[in-house]
């Protein structure tokens, strides 16, 4: 008996893969299909396949064609698998010419002719071609950008913004660079706000006013009026707002958080997290400051999303301490915030014009859980114990800081077969911490050395 094996997505089924299925069952008698798990896909850079592991076996299971079927989860499989079931031939289509030579080591190596004009990468852009537009001023334009060009189903098409903030590589793909919103909202049918965060109000409530979908970097609003009227607009309208921060999307940072919730450390008594970065803020220059994300602002949401996360957004008690300029915008150089639960304790330090370790560390009855800096982007971490040769290290693939997937989570969210990882209690969570920190509630300011 000639046994056969190939492997594939099979992302929405087309004909381009019933024809391939086909001759690759002729070559032998028994033919084996290995669909590729989820997360092997996304490693692979297959990203926003729109069908279940269990819809895309289904589909390929219906077909007739497979004698059996099994899931490709890790690279290097294909060997174990040719030896494990006694392969004797091995078959892809034309795209992966030369690629698996290698395999032949163990079986014959064929390569089946790809039928022409379809592929699942295709009807998934046909089916969805979300066009988004971008409004704002920030150095994270070029990574979204880029970014988004690992996803299925979406376009850039405009950027927004009061000066020319984007790369000229950036900007050479896409078609429309305006200074005027409304211009910018008649095409597109999503936003990305990343404006200064004192605008994030209005241009997302006039995105949704206008019916547009929103994905808005953190905060969304300065006051949880604002972030209320603006989850409210959107629930009416049955429109997708989403809370950017993109740590929430990578995967070492979400498997930590799942983790840490199993009780992997015992009970959780105190997380404290630290993010800065050190710009060069001139305070006489009223103009740059006037459009700088201040400290709190540019970090507090990405540093306040473990404590949130793992304690819950019901603290009793919450304190500032804050280096500020003295400039008209109160810009803060400094700011840490301490957070007291019922059972537990919680920090951040964030700064741009202070240094510190980039560390997240989630201390437990058990163990504690150590994410090196800089946590906000790291793809591995540690649960440490008492006895260190009970110590775990964990490391996971980190695709784009995980900008990427969140934007599959966005497109999701809009599809409805989405959640978003940052949810609007989190939100509106973040929005009551910038307004305590503005209206200087339990408030210190640390005076500058004269
Ligand atoms: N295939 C084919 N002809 C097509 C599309 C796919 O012969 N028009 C083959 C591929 O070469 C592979 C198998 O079908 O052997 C499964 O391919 P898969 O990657 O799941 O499908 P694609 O449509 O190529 O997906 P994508 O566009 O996301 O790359």
């Amino acid at each position: 008996m000639t046994k056969v094996i190939t492997y594939g997505t099979y992302d929405l089924l087309h004909y381009g893969h019933i024809k391939l299925l086909e001759r690759a069952k002729a070559l032998g008698d028994y033919l084996i299909v290995g669909v590729t798990a989820d997360d092997f896909d996304r490693t692979r850079g297959k990203i926003n396949v729109q069908q279940t592991l269990m819809e895309r076996i289904e589909a390929v299971r219906q077909t007739g064609l497979a004698d059996e079927i099994i899931v490709e989860e890790y690279e290097g499989q294909k060997i174990d698998d040719i030896k494990k079931y006694g392969i004797d031939i091995f078959t892809v289509g034309s795209d992966w010419i030369g690629k698996f030579d290698y395999l032949n080591e163990f079986c014959k190596v064929t390569y089946l002719d790809r039928t022409q004009g379809i592929s699942s990468s295709e009807i998934r852009t046909q089916k969805n071609a979300l066009r988004i537009g971008i409004v704002g001023e920030s150095s994270i334009i070029d990574k979204f950008v880029n970014e988004s060009q690992y996803v299925n189903g979406i376009s850039i098409i405009g950027i927004c913004s009061e000066n020319k903030q984007c790369s000229p590589q950036t900007s050479k793909n896409i078609s429309l660079l305006t200074d005027d919103y409304n211009l910018l909202l008649d095409y597109v049918d999503a936003v990305y706000v990343v404006s200064h965060p004192s605008k994030h109000y209005s241009h997302v409530k006039k995105a949704l006013e206008a019916g547009k979908h929103v994905l808005c970097e953190s905060p969304v609003a300065m006051s949880t009026k604002e972030s209320d009227e603006l989850y409210h607009i959107a629930k009416s309208k049955g429109i997708a707002l989403v809370d950017a921060i993109k740590t929430a999307y990578s995967t070492a940072y979400s498997r930590m958080i799942l983790l840490a919730k199993s009780g992997k450390i015992g009970d959780i008594v105190s997380v404290d997290s630290v993010c800065t970065s050190l710009r060069n803020v001139d305070y006489n220059d009223t103009e740059s400051l006037e459009k700088t994300w201040s400290s709190i602002t540019a970090w507090g949401p990405t540093a306040l999303l473990p404590i949130f996360q793992l304690l819950d957004v019901k603290y009793s008690d919450i304190r500032f301490v804050s280096r500020i300029g003295n400039d008209k915008y109160a810009y803060d150089e400094f700011t840490k915030i301490t957070f007291e639960y019922p059972n537990a304790v919680a920090s951040i330090k964030v700064g741009q014009g202070v240094k510190s370790e980039g560390e997240l560390i989630i201390s437990g009855t058990n163990g504690y859980i150590y994410v090196p800096a800089p946590w906000w982007k790291t793809d591995y971490f540690e649960i440490r114990y008492e006895n260190p040769s009970d110590n775990k290290r964990y490391f996971f693939q980190l695709d784009g800081e995980g900008i990427r997937n969140e934007i599959v989570s966005f497109l999701r969210i809009i599809e409805n077969h989405g959640y978003s990882y940052v949810s609007e209690k989190l939100s509106r969570s973040i929005s009551f911490v910038m307004e305590s920190y503005l209206n200087r509630n339990n408030f210190v300011k640390l005076h500058q050395a004269t």
